[in-house]
Order: structure tokens, then sequence, then C-alpha cells
């Protein structure tokens, strides 16, 4: 039985790999904005939970507690996608998303660093890209930038911290959660989204977890550094469809 952190362990794909991972017996802490939110889930799952704004640095350090024990995982699920036209993006838009995708990550490993260094079968820490980053989209200026960050701090981090922590993120295409449902809102939208996919759907979460659970776990280990798309296909493809 390992221990894993989910950090946006509450509804979407958090909520999917909290699912994945206790249901294969692991020990979990689980963090969400506010603790009303995550406690009914983590109380279901047996699992710990921990409110955190990742925009608050004080909260932030308050994980170095879960830090204290080894730690075999960190999922940082916590993400916002923000489309905006690039001539009406404003700083506060570009910060703001970057501290919430990209700097938090970086703070949470961090203060997580000594747990992640304890574990003595070795660490996984598995972090969130998007499409966005190697496939041009209108309107992800800022989200392409914080993602983007992402990547080179996967990147860095896996030679850093190689052979003991392993470093990966997952770049979906969109998903049916409450975050791609912002997006792709009414079923007719939702429809004509899927159908750009050479796979003509949307993601799940299902999706995301399963490849989640194998990075972070024994069968994951000899992968590090990478960037795993699960997106239907469609940063790579070109058929008929998309
Ligand atoms: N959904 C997509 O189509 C899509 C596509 C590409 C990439 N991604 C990335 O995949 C990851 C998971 O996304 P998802 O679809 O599962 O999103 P989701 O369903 O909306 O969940 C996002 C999570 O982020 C948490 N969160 C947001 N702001 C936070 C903050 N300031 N501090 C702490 N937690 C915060 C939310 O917590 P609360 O519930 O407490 O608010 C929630 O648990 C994200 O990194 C996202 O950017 C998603």
């Amino acid at each position: 039985m390992a221990r894993y952190l989910i950090v946006g362990g509450q509804g979407g794909v958090g909520e999917a790999m909290a699912r994945r991972l206790a249901g294969a017996g692991h020990e979990l802490v689980l963090t969400g904005r506010s603790a009303e939110g995550v406690e009914p889930l983590a109380a279901e799952l047996g699992a710990e939970a921990l409110a955190l704004d990742v925009l608050d640095d004080a909260g932030i350090q308050r994980l170095s507690a879960v830090a204290a024990e080894p730690l075999n995982g960190l999922v940082y699920a916590a993400g916002t996608i923000t489309l905006k036209p690039f001539d009406r993006l404003v700083e506060d838009d570009f910060l703001n998303v970057f501290r919430v995708n990209a700097l938090g990550a970086a703070k949470v490993i961090q203060v997580l660093l000594p747990g992640l260094k304890a574990a003595p079968e070795g660490a996984s820490v598995l972090l969130f890209s998007t499409i966005a980053v190697d496939q041009g989209f209108a309107a992800h200026a800022s989200i392409a930038m914080a993602k983007g960050a992402v990547v080179g701090l996967v990147r860095s981090l896996a030679a850093e911290f190689a052979p003991q922590i392993r470093v990966n993120a997952i770049a979906p295409s969109l998903l049916d959660t409450p975050l791609g449902r912002t997006v792709a809102g009414s079923p007719r939208m939702a429809e004509a989204v899927a159908n750009l996919h050479p796979i003509p759907r949307l993601g799940t979460t299902g999706d995301i977890a399963a490849m989640g659970e194998l990075l972070l776990t024994e069968a994951g280990s000899w992968i590090t550094g990478q960037v795993i798309g699960i997106d239907g296909g469609r940063s790579r493809l070109r058929t008929p469809r998309g």
C-alpha cells in the first residue's frame, strides 16, 4: 500500500484518481479549496481531507505536515481553463492562470520534497498540461503559457530527482468534467467538439485516471520526464474527421 496526496481531489480528474487509488487500497490525502467540499468524498474513501487554496502560501506550507511521513506520490490536479481573445487578456489573467496551474505545482512539490524523498520505494509526481501547448488554439494564450511552464517543470524536476522521484504530466484534450463543461457547456457544443477528434468523443475522467494510476505506481516505474497526450488523437493525427 502506498500513500498519495491529491491536490484538487474532489470533482473531475482529481476525484477519479482518488476513487481509483482508494479502490486499489492506497492511503490518500485529498485537498479541496473548502473543507466542506472535500470532506464527504474523503470520508467515503477513508482518506484524510485538507482545505487548500494553492494561491495561499500559508496553506501550502501546512502541507509540510503531510511530508513529515514518507509520501509515494503527488497528483496536482488543480487547474483552470481561461479562454479569452488575446487582446482582452490583462496582466492579472496571465498571473492568476500561471499561479494556479504552474507556480502552485512548483510550490507544493517543494513543500512535499522531504516526504517524497523519504519514500523507500521511490516516489512519483503527476502534473497536468494541455493539448493546447503542442497544438495552437485561438483564445488559449494564457493557459497555454502556464501549461507550457508545467512541461518545463516536468522535464527539469525529472532530471533533478532521477532516479528517486519520477515526474510526468498528462496533456488532455477537452474532458467531460466540471472544468471542461465551462468550455463545451451545451450538448450541441460538446458534440461539435467531440467530432473534432479522430476518436470522436470528449475525454472522460476514467481515461485520465487509468494512465494516472500507471504513472504513479510500480507499473510506470521506468517512465519519467514524459508528457503523455490523452486526446483522442487530436494532437498528432490528421484524419477526414479532424
Ligand atoms: N477538463 C479539461 O477539459 C482539461 C483539459 C486540459 C487540461 N486539463 C487540466 O486537467 C487538470 C484537472 O482538470 P479537471 O477537468 O479535473 O478540472 P475540475 O473538474 O474543475 O477540477 C479542478 C480542480 O482544481 C481545483 N482548483 C482550482 N483552483 C484552485 C486553487 N486556487 N487552489 C486549489 N485548488 C484549485 C478545484 O478545486 P475546488 O473543487 O475546490 O474548486 C478542482 O478540484 C487541471 O490541471 C486542468 O487544467 C483539463
